[in-house]
C-alpha cells in the first residue's frame, strides 16, 4: 500500500466515529448505550394491527413510534416475528433471516428500523437459539433420512426398546421432550414441543449458521438480541436419566431435576464466542436466564474475565410475587453484588401481568405505581412489557376452548397458559380497544374502557402519567442513571427504602409495601448526606416540596421520592 493511503487508513482508524464498537457509544464515564436506554418488550401479535385482520402487525409497530418515544422509551424488544407456523406464536422460526408475512415485509422492517432510528431508538429482536420449527427446511432435510446433509443439525437418537423414548427427560411443555419419527425409526429430541427440535449446538455447523443469522440482522440495523431459552442449548451427550422428585407437575408428569438437560457448562462458550460477533457491532447481548443463584448469574456474564451476556435477565426478581419488602431487599441485594450490570424485570410474555400478580383486588392502580416506583428507580436497566405502563390486566380464558397458547391445552384446567398475558393493546375505548377494527386474535379484557393510552393521557394521576415521569427523572437524574444502590432501613418490613448515591448527590426512593399508612425516617449521615431536608421529585401521595426527612407519611402503598444533597 503507497505511504500515503496507510497514512490515510491509520487516521481514519484512530478518529473514526466508527473506530471499534465501545467508542461508539460510551458516554464520558464509560458507560454503554444500553446502561442508560429503558428497554419495552412488545408483542407483534398484540401491540397495533395496521391491516385489520386481528393481529398486530409492523406497521402497527411503526405507527406507534411516537408513542414510545413519548413515553420514555430507548429501546424495543420485538418478540419473534419471523416465518413460522406459530404453534409456539413464533417460538418455532422456519426461516431465521425473514419476516412472517403475517407481520409484513422486511421492506416493512426497513421501514420500521429507519422510524426507530430517526427517533434515536433501537430495535432488538428474539433470537430463538435452542431450537426451530420442524417446517424449517433444515429440519425438514434432517428428517429425511439418516445421512441427509444436516441429520447432525439435531438430535436424534434410538429408543431404548419399541415405543421406548431413549430417556426420561421430559419437556418443559408437558410430557416425553422425544418424538419417535417413522422415516428413519429414530427419535428426535425437543425441550418445548414436539414442533420446536432441539438444534445441536455441538456440531460447528450449526453454530456458524446461527451466528450468521445474527451477522445478517445486525447488517439490517438491530442493536442486539434477545436470547431465547439459553438455559437449554446443550444436552448430557451420555443421555443420563434426570432424578425423578416426588409428585408430579401441572401436566401429570413426575417432577424431575433437569439435571442433564439444562444449564450445562458448554452453554458458556457459545455465548462466549457469540459475544465477540455482538461486540463488532455495538450490540447487546440480552438473555432469557432463569438463574436460581447468584453463581449461575455470574457465570452467564462471563466468570474468570470472559466476556459473556452484557445483560442477562434477574428473573428471580420477577419471582418475588408479593409486596415484600425483606423478599425484595434479598434479591435486590443479590443482583447488585453479582459483579455485572443489573436487568429489572417484573412482567413478560410467559409470566401473568405485574397488575393482577401483586394487586390487591382494591388498590391495583396505586401498587401499579408502586412496582413502576420500583423496578424503574434502581441500578441497572429496566425492561417494561407493553401494557404495564397503563395497568393492563390478565385476561385468562375461562373456557378450554378458547385457549390458543398449546400450554393451556395441554395443562387445564390447572395451567391455562399464557393468552392472559398477550391481549392487545389498549389505545382507546373504542371497540377492541383501538387495536384493531377486526376482532382480535385474543379478546380485551372489560378494563380497557378505563385503563388505555388516550383516557390516562388525560389523567395526570393515571398510571401512565405517573410512568412517564419517572422514566422522564431516569433519563436526567445522574443518580438514578450511574449511582450506587444502597439500601436503606434495612428492618422496615413495610416500607422498600433506598438511595442512589452519585458524588455529591443521591434520589431517595421510597415505597410503601403495605396497606395501611406509614411513618418513616431517614439519618442519611452515615451515607454522607448530613441534612435532614429533601426535595421532592415524584409522590404518590401527601408529601411534597421541600421534606423534613426525620419524618415523612406514607399514604398505603404510597410512592415518594426525593433529591438530597451534601
Ligand atoms: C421462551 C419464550 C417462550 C417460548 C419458549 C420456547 O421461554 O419466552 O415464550 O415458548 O422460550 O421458545
Amino acid at each position: 500500500m503507497p505511504r500515503s493511503i496507510l497514512l490515510v487508513s491509520i487516521l481514519f482508524t484512530l478518529f473514526s466515529p466508527f473506530t471499534t464498537a465501545q467508542q461508539k457509544s460510551t458516554d464520558p464515564e464509560g458507560h454503554q448505550w444500553w446502561q442508560h436506554a429503558v428497554f419495552y418488550e412488545l408483542y407483534p401479535r398484540s401491540f397495533a394491527d395496521s391491516n385489520n385482520n386481528g393481529i398486530g402487525d409492523l406497521n402497527g409497530i411503526t405507527s406507534k413510534l411516537d408513542y414510545l418515544k413519548g413515553l420514555g422509551v430507548d429501546a424495543i424488544w420485538i418478540t419473534p416475528c419471523f416465518p413460522s407456523p406459530q404453534v409456539d406464536f413464533g417460538y418455532d422460526v422456519s426461516d431465521y433471516e425473514n419476516i412472517d408475512p403475517m407481520y409484513g415485509t422486511l421492506g416493512d422492517f426497513d421501514q420500521m428500523m429507519g422510524g426507530a432510528k430517526q427517533r434515536d431508538m433501537r430495535i432488538i429482536l428474539d433470537f430463538v437459539m435452542n431450537h426451530s420449527s420442524d417446517q424449517h427446511k433444515w429440519f425438514l432435510d434432517s428428517k429425511s433420512s439418516k445421512t441427509a446433509q444436516y441429520r447432525d443439525w439435531y438430535v436424534w437418537r434410538d429408543g431404548k426398546g419399541a415405543n421406548q423414548p431413549p430417556n426420561n427427560w421430559l419437556s418443559t411443555f408437558g410430557h416425553a421432550a422425544w418424538t419417535f419419527d417413522p422415516t428413519t425409526g429414530q427419535w428426535y429430541y425437543h425441550f418445548f414441543y414436539a414442533e420446536q427440535p432441539d438444534l445441536n449446538w455441538r456440531n460447528p455447523a450449526v453454530e456458524k449458521a446461527m451466528f450468521d443469522v445474527t451477522r445478517w440482522w445486525y447488517d439490517r440495523g438491530v442493536s442486539g438480541f434477545r436470547l431465547d431459552a439459553v438455559d437449554t442449548l446443550f444436552e448430557d451427550p451420555g443421555l443420563k436419566n434426570n432424578p425423578v422428585l416426588p409428585g408430579t407437575n401441572q401436566y401429570g408428569d413426575p417432577n424431575m431435576d433437569s439435571k442433564y438437560n439444562t444449564k450445562l457448562p458448554e452453554v458458556h462458550g457459545v455465548l462466549q464466542r457469540l459475544r465477540k460477533v455482538a461486540d463488532e457491532h455495538d450490540a447487546v447481548l440480552i438473555g432469557e436466564t432463569w438463574t436460581k443463584n447468584i453463581a449461575e448469574l455470574k457465570n452467564y456474564y462471563g466468570a474468570h474475565g470472559s466476556q459473556e451476556l452484557q445483560m442477562p435477565m434477574d428473573l428471580m426478581f420477577m419471582t418475588v410475587d408479593k409486596l415484600s419488602p425483606p423478599e425484595f431487599r434479598q434479591q435486590i441485594a443479590t443482583v447488585d453484588s453479582a459483579g455485572g450490570w443489573p436487568v429489572f424485570v417484573i412482567s413478560n410474555h410467559d409470566k401473568p401481568r405485574s397488575y393482577n400478580r401483586y394487586g390487591d383486588g382494591r388498590h391495583n392502580d396505586q401498587i401499579a405505581k408502586l412496582m413502576a416506583g420500583l423496578y424503574l428507580t434502581l441500578r441497572g436497566t429496566p425492561i417494561m412489557y407493553y401494557g404495564e405502563e397503563i395497568g393492563m390486566e390478565n385476561n385468562d380464558p375461562t373456557r378450554k376452548e378458547d385457549v390458543k397458547d398449546p400450554i393451556g391445552k395441554i395443562g387445564w384446567p390447572k395451567d391455562k397458559g399464557r393468552d392472559g398475558e398477550r391481549t392487545p393493546m389498549q389505545w382507546n375505548e373504542s371497540e377492541n380497544a383501538g387495536f384493531s377494527q377486526a376482532t382480535p386474535w385474543l379478546p380485551v379484557p372489560p378494563s380497557y374502557k378505563t385503563h388505555n393510552v388516550e383516557a390516562e393521557s388525560k389523567d395526570p394521576n393515571s398510571i401512565l402519567n405517573f410512568y412517564k415521569s419517572v422514566l422522564t427523572l431516569r433519563h436526567k437524574e445522574p443518580a438514578l442513571l450511574e449511582g450506587e444502590y444502597v439500601a436503606l432501613n434495612q428492618n422496615d418490613s413495610n416500607v422498600l427504602s433506598y438511595l442512589r448515591r452519585y458524588k455529591n448527590e443521591a434520589v431517595l426512593v421510597v415505597l410503601n409495601m403495605s396497606s395501611s399508612p406509614q411513618k418513616v425516617s431517614f439519618n442519611l449521615k452515615p451515607q454522607g448526606f448530613g441534612g435532614r431536608k429533601a426535595t421532592t421529585l415524584v409522590s404518590t401521595g401527601a408529601p411534597t416540596g421541600e421534606v423534613n426527612l426525620s419524618e415523612l407519611s406514607l399514604e398505603p402503598f404510597g410512592v415518594y421520592m426525593a433529591k438530597v444533597s451534601k
